[in-house]
């Protein structure tokens, strides 16, 4: 069986990320998970809550054996290559690799090196490139409760231009047909005008002027892990500057939902009223997260009719 690949958006077919996000919303309402057979490999080269513990869960539940291998525990620390790390795993027979890394690339650079073994790479983050899995369970979250994309008006707050999140998240909005698209941050943490991922996203300098109006506000924590600590806004004034405090939150429509990929730095990016609030949906994506996953081992292991 040759496995299908999620690299970032733009590896998925036309269709692709409505079929992955209509099916996690119907596994979310109950409908039967497929079953597939074979073991995956999680192989985490920087730290994961969210991501590691929903694709595991996910693999268990579609009737996979999944594995979770500790790069600190590996022969990594001998010297290791990743091409070899990957290939190893690919020879005891895996069919799916989920692999997340601090460099970007580092899954295209897997799935090049594992092309003739038929394993499907999943992207679970690469640097600052992409987390598709991310957006997909993002847009899951907003289309189970009903969101009209063309008519949609979302921001994204904090730091834009290390995360990958957001290129993913703009990625997949663009597709989906999103009304406007916008990104509020300082900066220093804004993404260099013109870079492509940003394409079609109003910039905001003004917090305030970003959140008038919006349907959704999406908070990115600072990527302390990629910046330069000179680099780095101090946190007293980034949160009154730019966090969506308490105060900024009581002045949205009672319809707007808070997202947050997570982990949550509260009292820096998002007040704890807010990210426990009725607006807060960080739950629900947490939850969704579980049945996007599963979605996306269908379609990485053919079993996945569009
Ligand atoms: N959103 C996200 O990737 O969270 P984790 O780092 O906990 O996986």
């Amino acid at each position: 069986m040759t496995g299908r690949h999620l690299l970032d958006i733009a590896s998925l077919a036309p269709g692709e990320a409505e079929a992955l996000i209509g099916r996690a919303v119907a596994l979310a309402g109950g409908a039967a998970p497929r079953r597939l057979d074979g073991e995956v490999a999680q192989l985490f080269w920087e730290p994961s809550t969210r991501t590691r513990v929903s694709f595991e869960l996910a693999a268990r539940r579609v009737g996979l054996h999944s594995i979770t291998v500790d790069p600190d525990r590996s022969s990594s620390v001998k010297g290791e290559t990743v091409d070899d790390t990957v290939g190893t795993l690919a020879a005891m027979g895996i069919a799916a690799l989920v692999v997340r890394h601090a460099e970007a690339g580092i899954p295209e650079r897997a799935a090049a090196v594992l092309a003739a073994s038929g394993v499907a790479v999943i992207n679970a983050g690469d640097g600052t490139h992409a987390h598709p899995s991310q957006a997909l369970l993002d847009a899951a979250t907003l289309l189970e409760e009903g969101i009209d994309w063309p008519t949609a008006r979302i921001v994204l707050l904090g730091d834009l231009r290390h995360s990958r999140v957001a290129r993913s998240a703009f990625a997949l909005y663009r597709r989906l047909g999103v009304g406007e698209l916008r990104m509020a941050g300082p900066p220093e943490l804004l993404p260099d005008p013109g870079d492509p991922a940003f394409a079609e996203v109003r910039r905001y300098d003004d917090p305030d002027a970003a959140l008038d109006g919006v349907d959704v506000v999406g908070c990115l924590r600072i990527q302390r892990e990629r910046i330069d600590a000179l680099d780095l806004p101090d946190v007293a004034t980034y949160h009154a500057s730019w966090g969506l405090t308490a105060a900024r939150a009581e002045r949205l429509s009672p319809g707007v939902r808070v997202l947050h990929p997570g982990p949550v730095n509260r009292g820096i990016e998002l007040d704890p009223e807010v990210a426990d609030g009725p607006r807060s949906r960080i739950l629900h994506q947490v939850r969704m997260g579980v049945f996007l996953r599963m979605a996306v081992y269908e379609r990485a292991l053919a079993a996945f009719d569009r």
